[in-house]
């Protein structure tokens, strides 16, 4: 499927990802017991906008940032097989973190993480999604703070793409196929 016969129909606009976004920086900020001992991990590619905004909106701030770069998906589909292709830099033995992901969908790519960061030696993990589609759950897993719930649809921008289309749109939009669009599915 090509691009062009692609349309993004608007889900969140800008403003309602900067509000949800900040409340859940103040949440994240409130629960903090040890701002010295926190590392935040940004999951790439998809969380990449996600994670800049939260993190700059955490007070205080002054805790350590890494990144890891895991996928479980070709296309629309999970494949059930989570791949960490770029590890961490930083050692997060005795560290709390905060793992920052685009979407909790089937739950694979969180749960593969969470153990691998606990191989690790980190002291606790806790998880920071922006999406949450539980009815597509596989893994017995739960976000402690999200964002937004969502539909089974597959949605991009704000990092999230299709076939590495669209991160940069600053709303997120749910992804129409031409299809769809003469079925009237999604109007
Ligand atoms: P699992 O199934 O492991 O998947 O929870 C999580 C990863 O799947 C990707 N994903 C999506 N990416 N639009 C996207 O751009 C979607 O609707 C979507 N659903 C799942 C995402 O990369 C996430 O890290
Ligand atoms: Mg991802």
């Amino acid at each position: 499927m090509t691009t062009n016969q692609l349309k993004i129909k608007p889900l969140f606009s800008e403003e309602e990802i900067r509000e949800r976004v900040t409340a859940l920086a103040k949440q994240i900020s409130g629960d903090m017991q040890d701002p010295n001992n926190l590392t935040a991990i940004c999951v790439l590619n998809g969380a990449f906008i996600f994670a800049a905004d939260l993190i700059r909106a955490i007070n205080p701030g002054g805790f350590a940032v890494d990144f890891i770069r895991a996928s479980s998906y070709l296309g629309e589909h999970s494949t059930g097989t989570v791949c960490v292709s770029c590890d961490l830099k930083q050692d997060i033995r005795g560290r709390d973190i905060l793992l920052i992901e685009d979407i909790l969908d089937t739950g694979h790519t969180l749960s593969a993480l969470i153990r691998h960061f606990q191989d690790c030696g980190a002291r606790t993990v806790k998880t920071a999604v922006l999406l949450d589609k539980p009815s597509r759950r596989v893994a017995d897993i739960t976000a402690d703070y999200r964002c937004f719930e969502i539909p089974d649809d597959f949605v991009v921008g704000y990092g999230l793409d299709y076939n590495e289309q669209f991160r940069g749109l600053p709303y997120i939009g749910i992804v129409q196929t031409k299809t769809e669009q003469k079925n009237g599915v999604i109007d």
